[in-house]
């Protein structure tokens, strides 16, 4: 591909021949004439003429070109005691059906489908069967709670919702249906109808519209891949934004096709026939991009994974599953890490196993703490590479990309830009800053293909997050540095957004189901360093006056009331009654200070504060060793 320095430039320089030619990995039903379409600006379109199905070049080209016997997808479940492989012919053969069921319940080109299920196999079959007939698929994470899948619901406003009986966390099922039942009582976009897999562990009473995907798919003809435009969508993912309402996230096919199969050798140094595990879930953008679409398109085998990398049955089963299974690439969150090194802090369960394939272990989707890559670099003794993105890039923005050219790492530093995307560093005035100098990290317009070209339904809510802050840059909402070798430092956010054992949340979110208790004033929600999840959120309320509670009594409900209205993965479990919140004189409350007080650092209280007193009050409150970095 040439050095690393060679690739990018070009990339930069002449986009438009860069993209084309990765475009030639994709199979087109017509291909592109250009590659990208500028007139909407700042609304950028790739492949504008382009038409192609990505199911299509995810799962049958390569039956096509003779790979059928080949596998596709490896489940592997600890939890429920599950191996199971899919060939590509298989795989074909699962989502055409799955695909004319979908078609046969009235799903065509362009309606949606929510897809609400576990880690199990017929997750990827759901999406990739709403690509094959234009669906355009919504997955919501199974960790969120009713309200959550009902906004989902209601903004996506999908004809079929596609569930499971229950998932199962560690040793517990947790039934779906009821979670289910009470979404779609919430929302007022009533889908049409449901479709249910029943699973074993736990099976669901279906009510008059719901359909038993067994029942379904034995009934159904198998459907054909529908050709659709490059720049239709192909998914929408919802993620945390600065307000409570979830952004929905468009990826559209082209962009998607193009751009996750060009990574997969660039990035991943993945080629056909090799193994790839993401250790993560189809809920999140990780899953979408590198579960199942990267390395389908590549024509790679991926490993499903059901269970956490701890527990059930304990901390050694990534190494297991990469043994096992031949893995060539792991990716995964480093609080997985985290919680293995914490279980295994000598890592003597990887001697039950051969490691001899696995040439990298990929991080990313919160910072990798030094001691984390330190541990897991001696432990492996393979590359461990750092690399930053976001929901909304659909694929990594800065890497050490060791399919063109592996740069010496630099622990703390995702490295540097990939192809395609032109960073800068910006002080508030729109200037660049100074290597070394902190500020507002942005990525010149256009984005490469992949990345979002909009949010569904709301051209003005994308054109205001992430356009509006600096002209002609898109807003990462990341802050960090540029060092003398361009290598880049994410700090951290500089909205509401935190990450807790690398699932993106909003504290906005947390503190408007906070407000909604009938004894809350006001309230105020922080992200604060945690040893094994990167950060877990604290709450902080003032109570009505007049309000007599116990002691923990209006505490212990408002932990209930997230974790209803949020779901188990706000992992919000802590929340202070204080007397007073600090605050500016101008009535905002100050976050960032209480942020900093309890991480540890040398904070400087700001000379706007209103009541310095209520700080020092809050002090100790903040300030307690386990959460201290
Ligand atoms: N369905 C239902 N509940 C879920 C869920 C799901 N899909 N996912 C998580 N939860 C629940 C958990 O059971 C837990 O509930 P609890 O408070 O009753 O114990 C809660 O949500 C918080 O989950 P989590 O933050 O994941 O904590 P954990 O202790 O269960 O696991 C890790 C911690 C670090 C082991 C786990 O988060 C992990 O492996 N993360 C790395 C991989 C990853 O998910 N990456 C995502 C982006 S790359
Ligand atoms: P998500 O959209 O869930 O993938 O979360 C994206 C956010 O996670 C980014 O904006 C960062 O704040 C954070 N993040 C992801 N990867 C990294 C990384 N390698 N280093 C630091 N922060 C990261």
């Amino acid at each position: 591909m040439g050095t690393y320095e060679d690739v990018y430039r070009a990339s930069l320089e002449d986009p438009e021949t860069f993209w084309l030619r990765a475009a030639e990995g994709v199979a087109w039903e017509a291909a592109p004439s250009r590659a990208l379409d500028p007139s909407g600006a700042p609304f950028y379109r790739w492949f504008p003429d382009g038409r192609l199905n990505v199911c299509f070049n995810a799962v049958d080209r390569h039956v096509e070109a003779g790979r059928g016997e080949q596998p596709a997808l490896v489940y592997d479940s600890p939890v429920t005691g599950t191996r199971r492989t899919y060939t590509y012919a298989q795989l074909r053969d699962e989502v055409a059906a799955f695909a004319g069921a979908l078609a046969g319940l009235g799903v065509g080109y362009g309606d949606r489908v929510v897809i609400y299920m576990p880690m199990v196999p017929e997750a990827a079959v759901a999406m990739l069967a709403c690509a094959r007939i234009g669906a355009v698929h919504s997955v919501v994470f199974g960790g969120f709670a009713p309200p959550e899948l009902a906004v989902r619901i209601d903004d996506a406003t999908p004809k079929v919702v596609v569930s499971a009986s229950c998932g199962i966390e560690g040793r517990r099922v947790i039934p779906y249906q009821p979670l289910l039942d009470r979404a779609i009582e919430l929302a007022e976009h009533k889908p049409q109808k449901r479709v249910v897999l029943q699973r074993p562990q736990e099976r669901a009473e279906l009510g008059p519209d719901d359909l038993d995907w067994a029942d379904l798919v034995a009934a159904a003809p198998p459907a054909a891949c529908v050709p659709v435009a490059a720049t239709d969508p192909l998914y929408i993912l919802y993620t945390s934004g600065t307000t409570g309402k979830p952004k929905g996230v468009v990826r559209d096919c082209g962009g998607c096709a193009v751009a996750l199969n060009w990574s997969m050798s660039a990035v991943y140094d993945i080629g056909p026939g090799e193994t790839m595990f993401t250790g993560s879930d189809v809920g999140w953008v990780v899953g979408h991009s590198y579960i199942v679409y990267g390395p389908l398109l590549a024509g790679a085998t991926t490993v499903l994974y059901e269970g956490k990398p701890v527990g059930t049955p304990d901390a050694g089963q990534f190494w297991r599953v990469a043994a096992e299974h031949g893995v060539k690439t792991m990716f995964t969150a480093p609080t997985a890490f985290r919680a293995i090194r914490k279980e295994d802090p000598k890592g003597a369960l990887t001697a039950a196993y051969d490691l001899s394939r696995l040439r990298y272990l990929f991080l990313a989707g919160e910072r990798l703490d030094p001691e984390t890559y330190h541990w897991a670099s001696a432990l492996l003794d393979i590359p461990v590479i750092d690399h930053w993105w976001q929901t909304e890039t659909g694929w990594p923005i800065v890497a050490n990309p060791v399919g063109i050219e592996a740069a010496p790492v630099k622990p703390g530093s995702p490295t540097r830009p990939l192809p395609g995307w032109d960073v800068r560093v910006l002080d508030p005035s729109g200037q660049p800053v100074p290597t070394g100098v902190d500020g507002a990290i942005v990525v010149k317009l256009p984005l490469p293909p992949g990345a979002l070209p909009t949010l569904w339904n709301d051209d003005a809510r994308f054109v205001a997050s992430y356009l509006s802050a600096y002209d002609g840059y898109y807003l990462t909402g990341d802050s960090g540095h540029l060092d003398e070798d361009g290598y880049l430092y994410v700090m951290g956010r500089t909205d509401d957004v935190i990450n807790v054992a690398g699932h993106r949340l909003s504290t906005g979110s947390m503190e408007e189901a906070l407000a909604a208790h009938p004894d809350v004033a006001e309230c105020a929600v922080i992200g604060v360093a945690d040893p094994l999840k990167g950060q877990v959120p604290r709450g902080f309320v003032v109570l009505k006056a007049g309000t007599s509670r116990g002691p923990g009594e209006v505490e212990a409900e408002l932990v209930r009331l997230v974790r209803e209205r949020i779901g188990a993965v706000a992992s919000l479990k802590e929340v202070a009654v204080v007397a007073a919140l600090p605050k500016t004189r101008s009535g905002k409350i100050l976050r960032k200070t209480m942020r900093g007080i309890a991480d540890g650092l040398d904070e400087p209280i700001p000379s706007t504060v209103d009541d310095p007193g209520v700080i020092e009050t809050l002090r100790p409150l903040l300030r307690r060793p386990d959460h201290t970095v």
